[in-house]
C-alpha cells in the first residue's frame, strides 16, 4: 500500500513515521514534509500544497489512502476534492470543518445542540463589543473568528486588555485573521476556570473510536505566562480526564456533536478534537472544536500507540471502525511527553534560518519529531516558527521529561525558546491514569 500525509509540520512527521511501520505499506508520501521526513529514508517529500495538484499527483501515483494534518487544507475543500475523484481520504469535509474554522459556526453549533461550552456573544460592530465587555466585566475572553493558527485568543484579564483585543480583531484586523463574507467577528465568552485537556477520537460516519487523552501546554513560558501559541508541549495520558469524566465527554460532548452533525445534515468523517475545560467537580465544557488531530498533542499520542495506524485508517475510511471490536486499540501504558523547541521570536515574530545540532544519535524511546526544519545543502536549519518535538516514554510523567530535556539539552540552535515545566500539572496530580476504552457507537 501506498499512504499520503498531506502537511509539514510534527503532527504530520508524527503520523508518517508511524505508517511506516505498518507492514501493509511500502511507502509514504508526505507533502510537503520537513527536514525530519526528508531524512527518513522510509518517507518521500513532495513540494506540493495546492489541493487540485495534490488530488492530480495521488491520482497519478496510485496512492491507497491519505490522511490530512492541517485544518486550512481540511477548510479548502481537500476530502471533498480527493473523493468526488474516488481517492480515499480520512478527514472531514470542507462543510464538517467549519466546526473549527469558523468560532462563530461552532459557537452557534453547541448552542443549537445543547453541548456544554463557555456562553458567547458574537459581534461584527465594535461599540456594542466594546459595550457588552463593560457589562460583563472580567475576566472575559475575545477570539477572532476564523483560523489564526491558536493565536487569535485573548484571555483578558482587566478591562484595557479586552477593549484592546476588540479593536485589535475588528477595527486593525492586526492578528491577520481570515474574515468571513461579511468582515470581520469576534466571539466574547465566558471565561472558564479549571484544567484543560485535549480529547481526540476518530470517526468514520458511524462509529466512534477515542484516542488516548492528552493535554498541551498553549502558553510560550514556564508557569502558563506569555502569549498564546500553536502549543510549547504535551503529554499523555492526561490524568486530569479521569474514566468518569472521560464516560461525560463522550456522553455530554462527542456522541451529541456527531449527531448534532447529523441532524444538520453533515456526516463526520475525520479526527475530532475537543479542547477541554474540566472544572473542579469533572465537568467537563468545551473550549474548541478542532477537525484534525493536534500539535504536538499527537507526538506523545502516536508514541504509545501500539495498534497499527494504517489498519485503524484503513477501517475508518471504509465505515467499519464499528467493526473492530473492544481490543481495536491498544497503548502503551507508559506515558509520553513532548517539548516544542520554538525558534527565536515565536510566535509573534519567528526568525529562521539558523542551523541546528545536536539531534543524532536518538535514543531508546525517544524521537525527536521535526515541524519547522529544512534542509540547506547539509545543514538543518530553523524553516518555522516551531522548529522540533522532542518526545520520550517513561514510567511515569517524571521519567518522561526527565529522557525528553536530556535530549533537549544536547540540541541547539540560534535563539532556541523552550519551556521547562512540560507536564507539571500531571506531576502533581495524583489521580490514576484512564484505562483503554473501547469502541462506540454515535
Ligand atoms: P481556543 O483556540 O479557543 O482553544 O483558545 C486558546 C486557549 O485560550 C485555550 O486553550 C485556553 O487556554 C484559553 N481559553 C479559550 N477560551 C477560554 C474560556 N472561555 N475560558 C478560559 N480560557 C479560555
Ligand atoms: N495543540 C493545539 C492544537 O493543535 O490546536
Amino acid at each position: 500500500m501506498k499512504a499520503l500525509v498531506l502537511g509539514g509540520g510534527g503532527r504530520e512527521h508524527a503520523l508518517a513515521w508511524k505508517l511506516a511501520q505498518s507492514p501493509s505499506v511500502q511507502t509514504v508520501y508526505v507533502a510537503p514534509g520537513n527536514g525530519g521526513t526528508a531524512l527518513d529514508e522510509r518517507l518521500h517529500n513532495i513540494a506540493l500544497t495546492d489541493v487540485v495538484a495534490l488530488r492530480e499527483w495521488a491520482q497519478q501515483a496510485r496512492i491507497d489512502i491519505t490522511v490530512v494534518g492541517p485544518e486550512v487544507l481540511l477548510a479548502a475543500g481537500v476530502v471533498d476534492e480527493f473523493r468526488q475523484h474516488g481517492l480515499r481520504i480520512f478527514g472531514p469535509t470542507q462543510a464538517a470543518a467549519q466546526l473549527e474554522s469558523s468560532k462563530a459556526f461552532s459557537k452557534d453549533f453547541m448552542r443549537r445542540h445543547g453541548i456544554p461550552t463557555a456562553r458567547h456573544e458574537t459581534f461584527t460592530d465594535a461599540v456594542l463589543a466594546h459595550q457588552y465587555v463593560q457589562d460583563q466585566g472580567v475576566p472575559i475572553v475575545i477570539k477572532a473568528d476564523g483560523l489564526a493558527a491558536g493565536k487569535g485568543v485573548v484571555v483578558a484579564t482587566t478591562a484595557e486588555q479586552a477593549h484592546q483585543a476588540i479593536d485589535d480583531m475588528l477595527t486593525s484586523n492586526s492578528l491577520g485573521v481570515k474574515h468571513n463574507q461579511v468582515g470581520a467577528c469576534v466571539v466574547i465568552e465566558e471565561f472558564l476556570a479549571g484544567e484543560e485537556a485535549s480529547f481526540m477520537v476518530m470517526c468514520d460516519g458511524e462509529s466512534v473510536l477515542p484516542l488516548a487523552t492528552s493535554q498541551d501546554h498553549k502558553r510560550l513560558l514556564d508557569q502558563d505566562q506569555g502569549p498564546n501559541t500553536g502549543g510549547m508541549g504535551a503529554y499523555s495520558p492526561a490524568p486530569v480526564v479521569t474514566s468518569e469524566v472521560h464516560a461525560r465527554v463522550m456522553r455530554e460532548i462527542i456522541i451529541p456533536t456527531l449527531e448534532g452533525m447529523k441532524k444538520d445534515g453533515i456526516v463526520y468523517t475525520g479526527f475530532l478534537y475537543a479542547g477541554l475545560m474540566i472544572d473542579a467537580h469533572g465537568k467537563p465544557k468545551t473550549l474548541e472544536f478542532n477537525c484534525r488531530l493536534g500539535d504536538p498533542e499527537t507526538q506523545p499520542i502516536l508514541m504509545r500507540l501500539k495498534t497499527d495506524l494504517f489498519s485503524l485508517l484503513w477501517a475508518a475510511t471504509g465505515s467499519q471502525l464499528g467493526e473492530l471490536g473492544d481490543d481495536a486499540v491498544q497503548w502503551d501504558s507508559r506515558t509520553a511527553l513532548g517539548v516544542v523547541m520554538a525558534t527565536r521570536g515565536y510566535p509573534l515574530a519567528p526568525q529562521f534560518g539558523d542551523t541546528i545540532t545536536g539531534i543524532a544519535p536518538e535514543a531508546v524511546d525517544t524521537k525527536v519529531f521535526h515541524a519547522g526544519t529544512a534542509w540547506d545543502g547539509h545543514h538543518l536549519q530553523t524553516h518555522g516558527g516551531r522548529v522540533l518535538c522532542v518526545t520520550a516514554l517513561g514510567r511515569n510523567v517524571q521519567m518522561a521529561k526527565e529522557s525528553a530535556y536530556l535530549k533537549v539539552k544536547q540540541i541547539a540552535f540560534e535563539g532556541q525558546q523552550y519551556r521547562s515545566d512540560i507536564g507539571h500539572l500531571a506531576i502533581r496530580s495524583t489521580t490514576a491514569p484512564l484505562p483503554d476504552l473501547p469502541v462506540g457507537k454515535t
